[in-house]
């Protein structure tokens, strides 16, 4: 017996020590970290079960038949984060580069379907080569596997994916279909052409890092929702978002117990947003005020500032929060911003996360570029995804709500359950400027026209229109936005909101 015990013990070892010691080394060398080393730092210790880890790849061309290591360059298992289940799957650098063959796919489908049959998060750690070269279609058959269960999963199971090394040609596809990607700060790169085949197919050049880097994504494409300086810290950022997220989309999100009093006031939110609405003020200073313990974990925070998102607790439950930025192009909504919100929205709404949305936008942002690039259809989304939503939508408008802005952002028309305003919110077709400008062309002296301006901001730029209408349901001091909150909150706790049945709707792209 005492033979097969150590026969077992071998093939473990195999599998732990995948590429070997060298290559081990070189992985540190390169500010990274092996697949079996960010496994324990992302999960509760001693908590790993490990699935597959003899699996070989079934290979016989180049020379593979003699080149065997089981697990085969990819760890696959399950295991907890503060105690509740997360499946995942860590690709191994060292054995073939992290590259996937047939065999290691299926390891990575496996684990796609338990996360499914479990209703549990599954959480990919990327750092590949991409498809096997010497397996050829097998491999790109195994990343349409993939591909496919992605999206099956999606809206269903939260899926994270982390780029901690190379992720190259179809294989960003995976990642691009899950919920959240981090990235590495200087380790890691996603590009779907290289910038060899760019200097070829177009002559540019650029480096793999401005090409696909992480300050790229999280700040020029979008692609990736954060930037974390290495692999420690993106392990304990994938931790943090989890802490926000229901294990799957029958579940609401984890409550937390909560110290922090729900009739906290703030007096310094009586004066945060200056008289003059063409000064700006920083939006998050708001929901850093109103989240339990002042925490917010934001999303996206480089990328299309003029709306800032992220997730925070109000009274121990997570809500996700949308708000303008009035520091960033003036909070005004552009394509991208609309793209980062609208998706955001979706997500909340798919795992039963309420919204807690803070109004201050002078518009769309007019211009040829904007409307060449799409305006119209992107900034539908945001009013699409806005629209769908049924987990309870609550507004604060902190003051500008002009023009079609006000029906985006959770007006009380798209659903929005508890909508609230400060005393100095200004809510119209357009500022009074604007207004007057079309209203009496240039029929108007000087002035008329100021006279003009004051008396339709006195009328219209206020709060008490859309309050006398009922479509604000509260106008509140800004010092209780706190209790407010937690109170729209709690009533909306047993929100039940059915849309018509369809396959699904025809969200416009
Ligand atoms: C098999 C691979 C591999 C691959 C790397 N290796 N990529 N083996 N298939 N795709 C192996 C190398 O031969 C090497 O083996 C080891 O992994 C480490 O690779 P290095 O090149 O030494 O590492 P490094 O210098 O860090 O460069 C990493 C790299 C480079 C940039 C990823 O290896 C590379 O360019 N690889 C090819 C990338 C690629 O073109 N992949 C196909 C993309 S198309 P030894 O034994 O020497 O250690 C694709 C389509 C997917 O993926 C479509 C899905 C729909």
């Amino acid at each position: 017996m005492k033979n097969k015990y150590d026969e077992l013990d071998k093939r473990h070892r195999q599998a732990e020590e995948g590429g070997g010691a060298e290559r081990i080394e070189k992985i540190h060398a390169s500010g990274r970290k092996t697949a079996r080393e960010r496994i324990d730092m992302l999960l509760d210790p001693e908590t790993f079960v490990e699935l597959d880890k003899l699996v070989v790849h079934r290979n016989h061309e180049f020379g593979m038949d003699k080149q065997r290591i089981p697990g085969d360059g990819m760890v696959t298992g399950y295991g907890k984060i503060d105690g509740r289940l997360v499946y995942l799957f860590a690709q191994d650098f060292t054995v073939f580069g992290g590259s996937l063959s047939r065999a290691n796919a299926d390891k990575i489908l496996k684990v796609q379907d338990l996360a499914m049959k479990m209703g549990a998060p599954l959480i990919g750690l990327n750092d590949s080569g991409g498809a096997r070269i010497q397996e050829g279609v097998e491999s790109l058959a195994g990343y349409a596997d993939i591909f496919m269960r992605n999206v099956r999963a999606s809206g269903v199971i939260p899926q994270i994916s982390a780029i901690l090394g190379p992720c190259a040609g179809g294989a960003v596809y995976s990642p691009a279909l899950t919920d959240f990607i981090f990235m590495t700060k200087s380790t890691s790169y996603m590009f779907v052409t290289g910038p060899d085949v760019i200097k070829t197919v177009t002559h540019e050049e650029v480096t793999k890092n401005e090409l696909g880097g992480a300050a790229t994504h999280n700040s020029r494409s979008g692609v990736a929702h954060f930037r974390a300086e290495d692999d420690e810290q993106a392990m304990m950022m994938i931790r943090e978002l989890f802490s926000f997220l229901p294990s799957n989309n029958m579940e609401d999100p984890p409550v937390k117990p909560c110290t922090d009093s729900a009739h906290r006031t703030d007096e310094k939110l009586q004066s945060l947003v200056p008289d003059n609405p063409n000064k700006p003020y920083d939006i998050k200073d708001i929901i850093i005020s109103v989240a339990d313990d002042h925490h917010f974990f934001e999303v996206q925070p480089d990328y299309a500032r003029n709306v800032a998102i992220g997730f925070g607790r109000l009274n121990g439950k997570p809500v996700g929060f949308v708000a303008n930025q009035p520091a960033a192009l003036a909070g005004v909504l552009d394509i991208n911003a609309s793209n980062k919100a609208a998706r955001f929205v979706r997500f909340c709404d798919a795992f039963n996360i309420p919204l807690v949305t803070f109004t201050d936008v002078p518009g769309f942002l007019p211009g040829v570029d904007q409307e060449y690039g799409g305006i119209i259809k992107h900034g539908a989304k945001l009013i699409y995804a806005y629209a769908e939503a049924t987990v309870p939508k609550i507004n604060v408008i902190t003051r500008k709500a002009y023009g079609g802005a006000y029906c985006v952002m959770s007006s009380k028309q798209l659903g929005g359950d508890v909508n609230y305003a400060y005393p100095g919110a200004e809510i119209a077709v357009m500022g009074a400027d604007g207004a007057v400008s079309i209203l009496y062309r240039n029929k108007l002296t000087d002035a008329q026209k100021a006279e003009a301006v004051g008396d339709y901001r006195e009328k219209f730029c206020t709060p008490y229109k859309a309050a006398g209408l009922g479509y604000l349901d509260e106008i509140i001091y800004p010092r209780d936005t706190r209790l407010k909150l937690i109170q729209a909150l709690e009533m909306t706790v047993n929100k039940r909101e059915n849309l018509p049945p369809k396959k699904h709707g025809n969200m416009p792209l």
